[in-house]
């Protein structure tokens, strides 16, 4: 195993080993905690999360993202550091008991070798965000789900960020959008105020004619119709590459979402991990989707919103960084209750931007 060793001869427990483990504390009526991640970058909210994580039984293991499971989740730039280095630095920490590698995206096929008694997860999920397949195999082998919270202002991604655009830089945001452009409009506006500190490097769209690039151009800003393809509704391939490319061109820190009505995959997808916001008009998890307006209304609800959160392949559920709320009134339409929703959109997206910085961004 790997407490206490050199670091010469470090070598990351195996899942039979954990296993030993968990029948050892197991015989002895304790707990064994299961946590995982990929730790590329270690900061002081690691080491808090991983502390109130151990608290909740008597040994923990970290199962870390191998080297190939982290590029596949965050691009290609990572991991910053190499498996056995990250194990290692992982094991050193004195909230860390053991330490296994595993190479898939999902950690079920380790769940269920481990069967641990308490899972613990960052809380940029809740148990209904939780992947499908880990959340069954979790439940199979009877483990307790704890969300512990995430410590706000330290993220890898933030530190990276802080990196590439140095103290005093402005946050260069590349917005993305197909409609009208409402909120296009305040984040330009938020900027002319000096109430966003950031500057626009590329507004990019998939409609020509769209009221968003019109903003674009009498604002004097950079910018691009991307031709989407021949699909109407989807996105093809070689516009993805295109808009990768402009993103990288313009050296991007964040990719904004606002009304933008394709979705989005590789290479933006993996190598912008973190890094992409969409404003949503929901209080998601609730009414995903293109239709949301509507289905508050359809669904009775007695409020409705908009949510600002992070982007992942899967749709409207990356981790939720603001919400804000506003009443459904009596005879109200899906016009008037959107431009009502709108109105918090206009306020809340420039906000959310501009704390980008200091917030520390959630990763796994
Ligand atoms: C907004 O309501 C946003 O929540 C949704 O699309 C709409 C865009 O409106 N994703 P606009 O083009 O910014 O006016």
């Amino acid at each position: 195993m790997s407490k206490g060793m050199t670091e010469a001869d470090f070598t990351p427990a195996t899942a039979a080993e954990v296993r030993q483990l968990r029948d050892q504390l197991d015989a002895q009526g304790k707990k064994l905690v299961f946590t995982n991640g990929c730790f590329d970058l270690l900061h002081a909210g690691h080491v808090r999360y991983l502390a109130d994580a151990r608290a909740l039984g008597d040994a923990m293991v970290v199962a870390l993202n191998s080297d190939a499971s982290v590029r596949a989740l965050k691009g290609p730039d990572r991991p910053l550091n190499n498996e056995n280095d990250r194990a290692e630095v992982l094991c050193a920490l004195r909230a860390v008991d053991v330490v296994v590698v595993f190479g898939d995206e999902r950690a079920t096929s380790l769940i269920e070798i481990i069967r641990p008694h308490v899972y613990a997860k960052g809380g940029d999920y809740t148990v209904e965000s939780l992947n499908a397949e880990e959340r069954a195999a979790l439940q199979s082998v009877g483990a307790e789900i704890r969300i512990l919270p995430l410590v706000p202002g330290r993220s890898t991604t933030a530190t990276i960020q802080k990196m590439h655009s140095p103290q005093g830089g402005k946050l260069r945001l590349a917005v993305l959008g197909s409609g009208v452009g409402s909120n296009f409009r305040a984040i330009v506006e938020a900027i002319q105020a000096g109430k966003l500190d950031a500057e626009v490097v590329a507004a990019i769209s998939d409609q020509k004619d769209s009221g968003f690039l019109a903003i674009a151009k009498q604002a004097g800003l950079p910018a691009h119709f991307v031709d989407p393809g021949s699909n109407p509704k989807k996105l093809g391939e070689a516009a993805q590459k295109e808009i990768f490319d402009h993103l990288e061109r313009a050296r991007t820190d964040v990719v904004v979402l606002a009304g933008f009505m394709r979705i989005l995959k590789e290479p933006v997808i993996g190598h912008y991990s973190g890094r992409i916001v969409n404003v949503h008009p929901s209080l998601l998890p609730k009414h995903k989707g293109a239709h949301a307006v509507q289905d508050a209304l359809d669904a009775g609800d007695a409020e409705a919103g908009c949510t600002v959160h992070l982007v992942t392949a899967e749709i409207d559920a990356g981790a939720i960084l603001e919400q804000g709320r506003v009443p459904i009134l009596s005879g109200d339409t899906a016009t008037v209750l959107h431009d009502r929703i709108k109105q918090v959109e206009h306020v809340l997206l420039p906000k959310v931007l501009n704390e980008w910085r200091e917030r520390g961004l959630p990763v796994r």
